[in-house]
C-alpha cells in the first residue's frame, strides 16, 4: 500500500528515486510524484496513473535537478486517484511523502482548518504535512516530527523535507515498513529494500518511532524523545537481478520460472540429514507434541497454502489445522490460547490483518509461527518462532513463488509433526521428504510445457465466467488457480468443493462455460470424474488438469493438462499443478491485453485493514 523514497547524495535525485519507485510499483500504481531540492527551492512533479505517466510528464516539463528529495507510488485509500490526490504534499514549508493510514485525520483536518490552514486534497496524508507545518518552529525539524508523530493515530511511513534545510531527508515510521539503505555518502529510505538495492546491500531497520535524518554528512538517528541512537547495518541477502526482470516479459512470467530453484532451496534450508528440522527455531518434537490444536491465519494466497497444510497436517500428523482468514480471525473473537500453535503465513510480513491476528494469538497465550518471506519484516521479528522461505523478492503483484515456497514449508511442517507424534516412521518422513526434494523436477516439466497453459488460456480468454473445481488437495488449488486468474485477467472466477456445486451453484452452468478441473487426487478421482459428468451434461466445457496417464470417459473431458509427476505422493502434486494454474491464469491476462504484474486495483502489501 504506497511506497516511498527518499535520497540524499550527490547522484541525480530524479533518477534515483524514480528508479526507487520503479522497484516499488508493486505497493500501488494509481498515481506517482517526487519533490527535490533544486537551487531555487523544491520542485514538486506529480501525476494520476503509473510511473510510467509520470515519466511522461517528467519529460514534458522537465526533470527535476538535484540531489536531495523524496517520493512516491499510491495505492489510494482516502480520496480517488488524481493529481491532486499523488502525494508528494506540501504546505510550502513541509513536504511529505506518507504510506499507511492516519486514523484520526478528521480530527486533525478540523483542528488544521480552525488554525487556517487550507486543504488540497482529500487524503489523510495531507494532514501530516499541516501539523508538521503548526509544529515547526525555531528552524527545528526533529522537535516538529516528535510532536506532530504524538497526535497521530493509526500506521505511517513518512518521508519528510523542510524547505528550510535543502540538505536534510527526515523520516520516521510506526506499523508501516521502512528502511534506510546506507551508501557512501548518500543515503536512501525505502519501503522495502529493492528500492535501493541497485546502489546499496547496506541497510539499517527503522523501529517504530524511531527518526532518521539524512543528511549530505552523514546520518543520525533518533527515538521517540529525540534521544541519538546507534544502529546496526545489515547487509541484504538479495541480488540486484532478483529485483529485474532478467529479459522476461513480465515478473510474474519469471517468478514462475524461478520456482524450480526456489522450491528447492527453501526445502534445502530447512533440513538437515534429509528431514525436516526446526529445532534451531525452537520449535522442538517436545512442542510439537504439546500442540493441541493448529490455527493457519493469513491472507489471499497467504492463506490458500494454508488449506494445503491443512490438508498436510490433519491428514500426517492427525492434528486439528483450522485455517482463518486473518481479517476474520482478529475480530471474531476466537477461542485460541495455550496449548495452540499459530501459524501466520505472510509473503511480506507486513499485512495488517496477519499481524494482528498473530499479536491477539501471542496475546491470548498461544505459541506463534511466521512463515514469511521478508526476513526484516514485522511479523517475522515479531513471531515467537520464524521460518524463512528463500523465494526473494516478490515483485508481481500476483503471488507465484511465494505460494509454492509457503506450501513447502507446509508440508515440511506436517512431515515433522507427524513424526514427532508418531503418527509416521522416520522412514517414511525420510521418504516425503525426498520426495519433497525433488519436486523441482516436476515443477520445472510443467514449465517446459508452458505452450499448452497458453493454448488454455486462449481458449478462455472470451469468457465472462468460469468455475474451478476440485477435492481436498484439488480443492485448495481450485481456490488458487481461481484467485489467481481472476486477480490478473479480471474475468469473473469461482472456486468450489466438487461435491458442493451441485448444492446451488451447478444453476449457473450453462452451455459453454469453462469448468477447470483439478483432479489430481487418486483416492476421490472417481467422485470428481461424477462432478465433472454433471457439469458435462448441462453444457460445461471441461478443462481437467490431471495426473499424467488418468483417463475419462469418451466425451467427458474437453482439454486435457497432465502434471508429469511420477515421483511425487498425490499430496505433493500441488506444487507442479499450481504452476500450470498459475501460466494459464498469465497468458490469459497477457491474452486480454492487461499488465499481469499490476492488476487494477490491486496492491501486494497490504498495510491498511
Ligand atoms: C494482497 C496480495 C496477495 C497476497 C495477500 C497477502 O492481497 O495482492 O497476493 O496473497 O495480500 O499478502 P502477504 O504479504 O501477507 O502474503
Amino acid at each position: 500500500m504506497c511506497g516511498i523514497v527518499g535520497y540524499i547524495g550527490q547522484r541525480d535525485c530524479t533518477d534515483v528515486l524514480m528508479d526507487g519507485l520503479e522497484k516499488l510499483e508493486y505497493r500501488g500504481y494509481d498515481s506517482a510524484g517526487i519533490a527535490v531540492f533544486e537551487k531555487t527551492g523544491i520542485k514538486t512533479v506529480k501525476t494520476k496513473g503509473k510511473l510510467i505517466d509520470m515519466r511522461d510528464k517528467l519529460q514534458k516539463e522537465g526533470s527535476p535537478v538535484g540531489h536531495c528529495g523524496i517520493g512516491h507510488t499510491r495505492w489510494a485509500t482516502h480520496g480517488e486517484p488524481s493529481d491532486q490526490n499523488s502525494h508528494p504534499h506540501s504546505n510550502g514549508r513541509v513536504t511529505i511523502v506518507h504510506n499507511g493510514i492516519i486514523e484520526n485525520y478528521k480530527e486533525l483536518k478540523e483542528f488544521l482548518t480552525e488554525k487556517g490552514y487550507v486543504f488540497q486534497s482529500q487524503t489523510d496524508s495531507e494532514v501530516v504535512a499541516c501539523l508538521l507545518d503548526y509544529y515547526y518552529s525555531e528552524r527545528n525539524p526533529l522537535r516538529a516530527i516528535m510532536e506532530t508523530v504524538k497526535e497521530l493515530q493509526g500506521s505511517y511511513a513518512l518521508g519528510i523535507i523542510f524547505r528550510d534545510f535543502p540538505d536534510r531527508v527526515y523520516a520516521t515510521r510506526k506499523e508501516s515498513p521502512l528502511i534506510v539503505g546506507i551508501g557512501e555518502n548518500e543515503y536512501f529510505i525505502g519501503s522495502d529494500i529493492p528500492a535501493f538495492l541497485k546502489y546499496t546491500k547496506n541497510y539499517v531497520l527503522l523501529e517504530d518511532d524511531d527518526i532518521v535524518c539524512m543528511k549530505t554528512d552523514g546520518i543520525e538517528f533518533y527515538d521517540v524523545h529525540g534521544l541519538p541512537e546507534k544502529k546496526e547495518i545489515s547487509v541484504a541477502e538479495w541480488d540486484v537481478e532478483q529485483a529485474q526482470k532478467c529479459g522476461y516479459p513480465h515478473f510474474m512470467l519469471k517468478e514462475i520460472h524461478e520456482q524450480p530453484g526456489i522450491v528447492g532451496n527453501t526445502v534445502e534450508s530447512c533440513c538437515r540429514d534429509g528431514v525436516p528440522y526446526f529445532d534451531d527455531i525452537g520449535l522442538t518434537d517436545e512442542l510439537i507434541r504439546g500442540v493441541k490444536r493448529v490455527f493457519v491465519v493469513a491472507c489471499g494466497t497467504a492463506m490458500h497454502a494454508g488449506i494445503i497444510g491443512r490438508y498436510a497436517i490433519e491428514g500426517l500428523a492427525r492434528v486439528p489445522v483450522t485455517v482463518e482468514v486473518a481479517s476474520e480471525f482478529r475480530y471474531m473473537d476466537p477461542i485460541v490460547g495455550e496449548g495452540d500453535l499459530v501459524i501466520v503465513v505472510s509473503q511480506s510480513g507486513e499485512t495488517a490483518d496477519t499481524r494482528a491476528g498473530m499479536e491477539l494469538a501471542q496475546h491470548r497465550g498461544a505459541k506463534t509461527l511466521a512463515v514469511v518471506n521478508v526476513k526484516y519484516s514485522a511479523i517475522a521479528r515479531q513471531a515467537d518462532m520464524y521460518i524463512h522461505t528463500l523465494a526473494g523478492p516478490e515483485i508481481a503483484v500476483a503471488s507465484t513463488k511465494a505460494y509454492t515456497a509457503q506450501i513447502s514449508v507446509m508440508y515440511l511442517l506436517a512431515f515433522r509433526f507427524a513424526f514427532a507424534r508418531g503418527t509416521i516412521s522416520e522412514d517414511r518422513m525420510r521418504e516425503l521428504t525426498a520426495q519433497l526434494l525433488s519436486a523441482p523436477g516436476s515443477i520445472q516439466r510443467v514449465i517446459d510445457r508452458k505452450k499448452e497453459c497458453q493454448f488454455i488460456a486462449s481458449k478462455l480468454v472470451n469468457a465472462d465466467n468460469l468455475f474451478f473445481i476440485g477435492r481436498t488437495f484439488d480443492y485448495a488449488l481450485s481456490l488458487e488457480g481461481s484467485l489467481k486468474l481472476k486477480e490478473i485477467s479480471y474475468i469473473h472466477s469461482e472456486a468450489y468443493a466438487a461435491g458442493e456445486l451441485k448444492h446451488g451453484t451447478i444453476s449457473l452452468i450453462e452451455q459453454g462455460i469453462p469448468v477447470i478441473t483439478v483432479a489430481t487426487q487418486a483416492n476421490i478421482l472417481a467422485k470428481t470424474i461424477s462432478n465433472m459428468e454433471e457439469v458435462k451434461a448441462r453444457g460445461g466445457v471441461i478443462i481437467a488438469v490431471c495426473r499424467k496417464g488418468t483417463s475419462f470417459a469418451e466425451g467427458t473431458v474437453d482439454m486435457k493438462l497432465e502434471i508429469d509427476a511420477p515421483e511425487l505422493d498425490d499430496m505433493l502434486v500441488p506444487l507442479p499443478t499450481v504452476c500450470a494454474l498459475q501460466l494459464i491464469a498469465y497468458y490469459t491476462s497477457v491474452l486480454r491485453g492487461i499488465d499481469p504484474d499490476k492488476p487494477r486495483n490491486l496492491a501486494k502489501s497490504v498495510t491498511t485493514e
